[in-house]
């Protein structure tokens, strides 16, 4: 039909499918294994799932508070005191968002105007990119490089100009891996200060580090606290990414206007929900090291795998992907790129993985990588391991 309409808005003209979702619908074709979307399909703790189901039962069903049900922020409260170091005064520090991505979308409009800058590390979790484009900032953008990922503070300080109102940091970090040091979350919040500028940090992976690597928010440092809006999620803790709950922390006065915009955009997060979670989250502090352990082991058997099959594997310090180069056999028919080898992938072994330059302002920049999501339940990782192993027959 031929459209003779006005045209929809800039914004969604420039929209498109994100590649990951379109690997979940080629895989899916044919009946694959999915190791592109982050998807965790652990089952969720018992005492959360019973938790939510007594409220749905007991018609918890109204609207929440825009701030959130208030045993949940209580609890969550507790939870970044203890685990997170951060020295908070009480619910007013504490907004219960629509996943940590509400939390990113109240954030960015709570701090920025159109036409702020922001600064990124790449490779970079692409709702964070598209988000900002949504807000109408300018990115501007530090490249991160495998193996050790290693963060150029000159290039930052040549980035940052007086339209500079944010930097944005995920740790431990999707794709890459990366967990933030002590030293450098210092040396961030040092340059912070000089130029005056917020942080806004994703932590949902936050219980998910490897070989002794602790996870530090950049708000447990005094220097940094002020100006830093955090991010969390249940999401990926509790294996309930479809609930869509996940909270802020930061100062009251941001997290008030925060909270204000989160009302206009979602009115609550899912009450029932909210109050189930506020049960659950007694989970036995076992559930956390039993997560670790089996991440531990999952990360190894794929690890190994890929190495198996000839990438260059720059095992991961902290979440549950593995960005890999395929370098190494890249002069091979079908791997002479990143969406090339994607689709190889799916049609030699029927695996999906998400190719590398979706994770980079300059796709160039991710044409060796594949991003691989290794939370999968492990009858089905097992034999994600085998078809990656016989990958040269
Ligand atoms: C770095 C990062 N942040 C946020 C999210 C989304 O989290 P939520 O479900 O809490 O919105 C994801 C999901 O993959 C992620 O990888």
């Amino acid at each position: 039909m031929l459209r003779t309409m006005k045209s929809l808005s800039s914004i969604a003209q420039d929209l498109k499918q994100n590649d990951i979702r379109a690997v979940t619908l080629r895989i899916n074709a044919v009946k694959g294994i999915n190791l592109g979307q982050g998807i965790c399909d652990m089952p969720a703790p018992e005492a959360v799932k019973a938790g939510a189901k007594a409220a749905i039962d007991g018609d918890l069903s109204i609207y929440a508070p825009y701030s959130g049900v208030d045993s949940l922020r209580e609890r969550v409260v507790e939870k970044v005191r203890s685990f997170n170091k951060v020295p908070l005064h009480g619910i007013e520090n504490v907004l219960i968002t629509n996943g940590s991505t509400g939390g990113f979308v109240a954030a960015i409009f709570a701090l920025l105007n159109p036409g702020d800058e922001v600064v990124q590390f790449e490779p970079w979790y692409g709702y964070h990119s598209g988000l900002l484009k949504l807000r109408e900032a300018g990115i501007r953008t530090v490249t991160l490089r495998p193996p050790a990922w290693e963060i150029d503070f000159d290039r930052l300080e040549e980035v940052i100009t007086p339209r500079t109102k944010a930097v944005i940091l995920t740790t431990p970090n999707n794709p890459s891996g990366k967990v933030w040091t002590r030293e450098e979350l210092e040396r961030l919040a040092e340059i912070l200060e000089k130029h005056d500028l917020y942080a806004i940090t994703d932590e949902v992976y936050e219980y998910m580090t490897y070989e002794g690597r602790e996870h530090i928010s950049l708000a447990s440092l005094e220097a940094a606290r002020a100006r830093t809006i955090t991010l969390s999620s249940f999401s990926k803790t509790f294996n309930i990414t479809g609930w869509r709950l996940g909270y802020a922390t930061g100062p009251a006065d941001i997290i008030e206007k925060m909270g204000l915009i989160s009302d206009l955009f979602f009115i609550c997060a899912p009450s029932p929900l909210q109050n189930g979670l506020a049960q659950g989250f007694a989970t036995d502090p076992a559930y956390y090291q039993d997560m670790l352990k089996d991440y531990v082991r999952k990360r190894e058997r794929f690890c190994r795998a890929l190495e198996t099959a000839g990438f260059e594997v720059p095992w991961p310090e902290g979440a549950y992907y593995v960005f890999a180069s395929f370098k190494p056999f890249s002069d091979r028919p079908g791997f002479s790129n990143d969406q090339e080898a994607c689709s190889s992938l799916i049609d030699r072994i029927g695996i999906g993985s998400v190719s590398g330059g979706s994770f980079y302002g300059n796709p160039e920049d991710g044409r060796y990588l594949l991003r691989f999501c290794f939370a999968k339940k492990d009858d089905e990782l097992e034999d994600a391991c085998r078809r990656i192993e016989g990958l040269w027959g």
